[in-house]
């Protein structure tokens, strides 16, 4: 039986900026090693939903030739059983989710997903929150998708060559 491709859940507070950003780029470089994962990404926070990805986002998406499509959605508990992997842009959400976690370990349904800091395989900062701010915020943040991305993608698959991100 073929085994199950990975999953993986970004996540950050509104899903209009981070998190689409980091489904965008995380699927393109799995794309281009030729990796089968399955990414999707959600917000901490309900204020955007059904909202496309803020016009900063896919700007420097399109800027980078990195397709972008996604409309915003709330963390939901069946995420914790549906993906493999929820990775954090930031501490903050990091703490919401373990909070959403702590209080399924207690149900039938049990979390199975693995939450982490996105960049918990590379130099564990967080991705601050570029919202409120100009275009660079948008271009550090794209950076540190690209950088935490590949990492891991390392750790959970290995072979870089292919990419030219
Ligand atoms: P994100 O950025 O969490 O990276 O999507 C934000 C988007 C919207 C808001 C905050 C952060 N907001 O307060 O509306």
């Amino acid at each position: 039986m073929a085994t199950p491709k990975p999953s993986v859940l970004i996540v950050c507070l509104g899903n209009i900026c981070r998190s689409p950003m980091g489904e965008a780029v995380l699927a393109h470089v799995a794309k281009e090693r030729g990796i089968d994962i399955h990414v999707d990404s959600a917000g901490t926070a309900g204020y955007h939903v059904d909202d496309i990805p803020d016009e900063r986002t896919t700007a420097t998406c399109e800027k980078h030739k990195v397709p972008i499509e996604h409309k915003a959605q709330q963390v939901v508990e069946s995420h914790f059983t549906e993906f493999d992997y929820i990775l954090a842009s930031d501490n903050a959400n990091l703490t919401a989710l373990n909070q959403i976690k702590d209080k399924l370990s207690n149900q039938p349904d049990k979390p199975t997903a693995q939450v982490k800091l996105f960049s918990s395989w590379d130099d564990g900062k967080p991705i601050q929150d570029p919202y409120y701010g100009g275009m660079d915020g948008f271009e550090t943040c794209f950076a540190q998708c690209e950088r935490y991305s590949h990492a891991f993608l390392d750790a959970i698959i290995g072979d870089r060559n292919k990419s030219s991100l």
